[in-house]
């Protein structure tokens, strides 16, 4: 008998492009999510905490894949140690993860560098409590989805003057291009640690900001903000890039003018 694939993520922007794509595979979908939902279109719900851990053991029951994509700025290294006890328990036999690109090389000793880049800490030991639960696994780091990219762009486009961390590039890549190389995984056998996702071109930070402004007909001076601390050095000297790896295929400027149109 088919076990079902249980998504946690499933309703986050990635979650909800890799769900789609199982679908059409023929997997039978089961979602965790914090927010109660009846089941619909051939999906399942599961109501669950990964910060405290309550209804991970229901949410992992009788599933032999997990596709675990729940994140947030804080704490994923939290979700994941409650997750892959629960998958252990289980029995699962496959975890698919998501990371992020530089996780490993990005060191965050300082309190300032904990502010800007806790979350890519986070994402490292996430990585190792997947490693260190026992289930075979597949890990992937992605480099910054454009959504992510317009996200903030846009939010830092409303303020009268643009701060632009000085010196950090970003290579954003197609949260569905990220989706499509998730199901590959989660539909094959556990390889580890695989090759990084990067979008197809590498840009100043500063200049997806001023793309943002000139397709939206913005003035705003874009001013340079230092960025203090070991983890944004790493970052500056590329840590958070793969330019060997930029796979994607739909560069920003094309992101852009699509969802500006939408
Ligand atoms: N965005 C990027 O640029 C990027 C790049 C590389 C890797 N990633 C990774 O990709 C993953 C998905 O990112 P995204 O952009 O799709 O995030 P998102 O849109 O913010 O969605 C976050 C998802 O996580 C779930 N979640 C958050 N806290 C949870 C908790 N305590 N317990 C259970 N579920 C929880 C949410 O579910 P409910 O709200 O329904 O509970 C939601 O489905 C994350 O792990 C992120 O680190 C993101």
């Amino acid at each position: 008998m088919k076990t079902p694939i249980l998504v946690t993520g499933g309703t986050g922007t990635l979650g909800q492009l890799v769900v789609p794509r199982l679908l059409e595979k023929g997997s039978q979908v089961r979602v965790l999510t914090r927010t109660a939902r009846p089941a619909a279109d051939g999906i399942s719900y599961v109501v669950g905490d990964l910060a405290s851990g309550a209804g991970a053991e229901a949410a992992v029951e009788g599933v032999g894949t997990i596709v675990h994509l729940a994140g947030s700025q804080k704490g994923d290294d939290v979700k994941a140690r409650h997750l892959m006890a629960a998958a252990a328990k289980a029995g699962v036999e496959h975890v698919v993860y998501i990371s992020v690109v530089g996780a490993d090389r990005t060191p965050v000793k300082s309190a300032a560098d904990r502010a800007m880049f806790g979350y890519v800490e986070a994402k490292r030991l996430a990585e190792e409590i997947v490693v260190a639960s026992g289930v075979p696994y597949s890990t992937l780091r992605a480099t910054q989805f454009h959504e992510l990219i317009f996200t903030t762009v846009k939010a830092l486009a409303k303020l009268p003057v643009v701060p632009a961390p000085a010196g950090l590039k970003a290579q954003p890549i197609a949260a569905d291009e990220v989706a499509a190389r998730l199901v590959e995984l989660a539909l094959g056998e556990p390889q580890g640690l695989v090759p990084d996702y990067g979008g197809p071109r590498v840009y100043a930070f500063a200049d997806l900001a001023r793309s943002y402004l000139k397709a939206t007909g913005r003035r705003r001076p874009i001013i340079p903000m230092p960025a203090p601390g070991a983890a944004a050095r790493a970052y500056r000297a590329g840590a958070n890039l793969t330019p060997d790896r930029a796979v994607g295929s739909l560069t920003w400027e094309d992101f852009l003018t699509h969802r500006l149109a939408a």
